[in-house]
């Protein structure tokens, strides 16, 4: 875990002054995959895993960003920036893109400053994290946000959550090549502790679902990552557009898969591939699975919400195609050690599988999946215990 003296100390260190402290979480998904993007629900709760920036304003334009994680350090510009590319993922391009994109988005309202840095201002920042990173835990989305945070808040710009959430999605979008929905951002900046949120992608209405103390979500980690994740990520986006812009001709009430139904697809069925057909399939249900589990959730009926994600997990498999062979196998794994229900969770294609558990049959759990998935494998499993947990902040020393 990250100690936040222990990195305000380093970063004293490093640049010689004392630091503000900023974090955001990563987040788990309960339930709702592939559907932000699409208009639709989704249900997931922050951990209690953050990334850290230490963060001191400079008088320049510059930001000098060090990662403790790749015991890196680069220097980029502060104000607007192309994005590089090819898009190369690399961890300064999300620093990079978000304090270009939030450069870009105040300039309107701020029209000038003195400094000439526009309206991000040079920085130092340390940046460290126990999020596991590439894990489908939104690492990511974590570091936009925690270093969005900190350069709005020290260049004194009023912080707008909805807004800090946009630019860091559209930083993802131009800066590292992912198509992403808002889900990660949002609940990066929106989670709360003990609760689970239930986020409608379209009007953004947030909604925290207390979780009971009698429930443990587990999130058991793969240790895969599957390369290609977000080209496969863009083209199965380009397969739900091409779905809704069949389904809009037929029916012009459709915008997004949120506004269709599974009769209205098997209508234009024969105007579809049938991939095109089972990927809108999926959306279209996950939708009405998620509104399904909150009222589950509500009622402490967990078999329902369990079922509810072993359906999930299925249709993730066989018709949006975004699974492997480890996360399958840790998904049945975490059925047989006890869950009320297990599915892969995020993006897909590797990372991470979430289980709902009763709070006393967390030990067993814990130790079945650990000694099944080795066995079956040949790797070690790291399963967090979680606990839901608040968004973005800033941090008194
Ligand atoms: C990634 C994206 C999210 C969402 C999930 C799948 O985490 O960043 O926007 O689409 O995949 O549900």
């Amino acid at each position: 875990m990250v100690d936040p003296e222990d990195l305000a100390r380093e970063f004293e260190r490093a640049f010689g002054r004392s630091p503000r402290l900023y974090r955001a979480p990563g987040r788990v998904n309960l339930i709702g995959e592939h559907t932000d993007y699409n208009d639709g629900f989704v249900m997931p709760m922050a951990l209690d895993r953050s990334t850290w920036v230490a963060a001191a304003p400079r008088d320049d334009c510059t930001i000098v960003a060090r990662s403790r994680e790749y015991g890196e350090t680069m220097t980029i510009d502060a104000g607007t920036q192309r994005p590089q590319r090819p898009q190369r993922r690399h961890w300064v391009d999300y620093v990079r893109g978000v304090s270009a994109v939030l450069s870009d988005v105040a300039r309107p309202f701020h029209p000038s400053t003195s400094s000439g840095c526009r309206e991000i201002r040079g920085a130092d920042l340390l940046i460290a994290s126990d999020v596991p990173i590439g894990a489908g835990l939104s690492s990511s989305a974590a570091l936009e946000v925690a270093c969005g945070y900190a350069l709005l808040d020290l260049a004194n710009r009023p912080i707008d959550l909805v807004q800090l959430a946009r630019a860091c999605q559209r930083a993802e979008h131009e800066y590292a090549g992912t198509r992403c929905g808002l889900m990660d951002q949002m609940i990066a900046c929106y989670g709360r502790e003990g609760h689970a949120l239930m986020l409608d992608t379209r009007t953004l209405e947030r909604r925290w679902l207390p979780l009971p103390s009698t429930l443990r979500v587990l999130v058991c980690n793969t240790m895969v990552k599957h390369q290609l994740a977000s080209g496969e990520y863009n083209a199965r986006r380009a397969d739900c557009e091409a779905g809704v812009r069949v389904l809009a001709q037929r029916f012009p009430g459709i915008r997004a898969l949120r506004d269709a139904t599974l009769a209205q697809l098997d209508a234009v069925r024969g105007e579809l591939s049938d991939q095109i057909y089972r990927r809108c399939g999926h959306v279209i249900a996950e939708n009405a699975r998620v509104e399904a589990a909150a009222r589950a959730l509500g009622d402490a009926d967990f078999e329902t919400f369990g079922r509810l994600m072993d359906d999930s997990h299925r249709s993730l498999r066989d018709d949006y195609e975004v699974s492997c062979l480890e996360l399958d196998a840790m998904v049945e794994i975490a059925l047989g050690a006890g869950g009320y229900g297990a599915r892969m969770t995020g993006g897909g294609f590797g990372g991470c599988t979430v289980s709902l558990v009763a709070a006393g049959a967390v030990d067993d759990f814990r130790a079945r999946v650990a000694e099944r998935y080795l066995e079956r494998t040949g790797n070690t499993p790291d399963v967090y215990i979680c606990t839901a947990s608040r968004g973005a902040e800033a941090c008194p020393l």
